[in-house]
């Protein structure tokens, strides 16, 4: 038998956290035959509900699960942790300025780096989720020096996935057909979904997502901002954001990252940019990636027509612009 993974999930005790937790320990993220030990980190505030949901975890009977460790210390929540999962963050307030919630992340995720840093089994990946999840990334990255870079990751995934969805509504195809969307930059309302690339099984073969779509006037209208504002719809929809699809995109990440994607088939994961595509070096950028061997790397050679180019560079301004904001919050 495989020798457990321990799983940290910060933010365990909210919505995503919910929702998550039994999909890690039923083998969504790691696979079928892969036990894993549960590290659950949330605040105070939160810890008697943090203590109510392992309680349900123990009553799910999860054969899989070989332990939960629920706790608001940040120590031993990373203490020889694998993988780890940053969903736990500070949340925008009505009336709160950008500013002010950037500096509450930023302070957060430069402690959680140094902890991840100090006491998180070698080669830990980590996967940030929490908003503003590219620069939170970025930040933990920064405080973690000694976690190699391609270690820290953030989730474009849910945009990804959101991507597929809209082109299986739209053409009545199934999503299992349709691959190589792509979810450029920022995991914000300037991230560019890109079908240019995407295409999708079909009886007479493989096809191009634009032929068979074949209105540009849609795919360079409406199925973009649909992407881009989902959050806003859902949040719209269910007085509270996405939960259940942030949980399992949150383990198609890590699964495709330490399993491998399919041959031929890329993802979007948020990565430390190397300059790929013009993107300036030392953002944390959503690109398309293949990963093998517990690595990600980024594809290359894709073609970036015009209109596409306006696009990945706009949402690398608002991550520049990010990036300078989070360091004015640490001086
Ligand atoms: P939530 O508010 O229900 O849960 C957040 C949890 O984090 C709370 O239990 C809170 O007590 C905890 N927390 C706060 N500070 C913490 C700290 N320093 N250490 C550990 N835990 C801490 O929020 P929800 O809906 O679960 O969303 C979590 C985050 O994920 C938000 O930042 C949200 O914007 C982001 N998000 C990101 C998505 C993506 O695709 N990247 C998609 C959906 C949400």
């Amino acid at each position: 038998a495989k020798d457990p993974v321990r799983v940290l999930v910060t933010g365990a005790a909210g919505q995503i956290g919910y929702a998550l937790v039994p999909m890690i320990a039923r083998g969504v993220m790691l696979g079928p035959d892969q036990p894993v030990i549960l590290h659950m980190l949330d605040i105070p505030p939160a810890a008697e509900s943090l203590n109510g949901v392992k309680m349900e975890l123990v009553d799910a009977a999860f054969p899989l699960l070989k332990g939960v460790v629920a706790t608001t210390d940040v120590v031993e929540a990373c203490t020889g942790v694998n993988i780890a999962v940053m969903v736990g963050g500070f949340p925008r307030k009505e009336g709160m300025e950008r500013k002010d919630v950037m500096s509450k992340n930023v302070s957060i995720y430069k402690s959680q780096a140094s902890a991840l840093e100090q006491h998180a089994a070698a080669n830990c990946k980590v996967l940030v989720v929490a908003n503003p999840a590219n620069t939170n990334a970025l930040i933990l990255k920064e405080f973690a020096p000694s976690i190699p870079e391609k270690n820290i990751s953030c989730l474009t995934r849910l945009d990804h996935n959101r991507a597929l969805g809209q082109i299986s509504e739209r053409l009545s195809v199934q999503v299992s057909e349709i691959k190589n969307v792509i979810i450029w930059g920022n995991h914000s309302s300037t991230q560019y979904p890109d079908v240019t690339h995407a295409t999708v099984k079909t009886p007479a073969g493989e096809k191009p997502v634009r032929e068979l779509v074949s209105d540009d006037a849609w795919l360079n209208g409406e199925f973009i901002p649909t992407v881009q504002q989902r959050g806003a719809a859902i949040i719209k929809a269910r007085k509270l954001s996405s939960a259940l699809s942030a949980a399992s995109a949150a383990c198609d990440h890590i699964r495709d990252w330490v399993l491998g994607t399919p041959e031929g088939t890329f993802v979007s994961m948020g990565v430390y940019s190397d300059g790929s595509y013009n993107v300036p070096a030392g953002l944390i950028y959503s690109f398309p990636v293949t990963c093998a061997g517990g690595e990600w790397k980024i594809v290359q050679g894709l073609s970036i027509d015009e209109f596409s180019r306006k696009k990945l560079d706009l949402t690398a301004e608002e991550l520049s612009e990010e990036k300078n904001l989070a360091y004015s919050c640490l001086s």
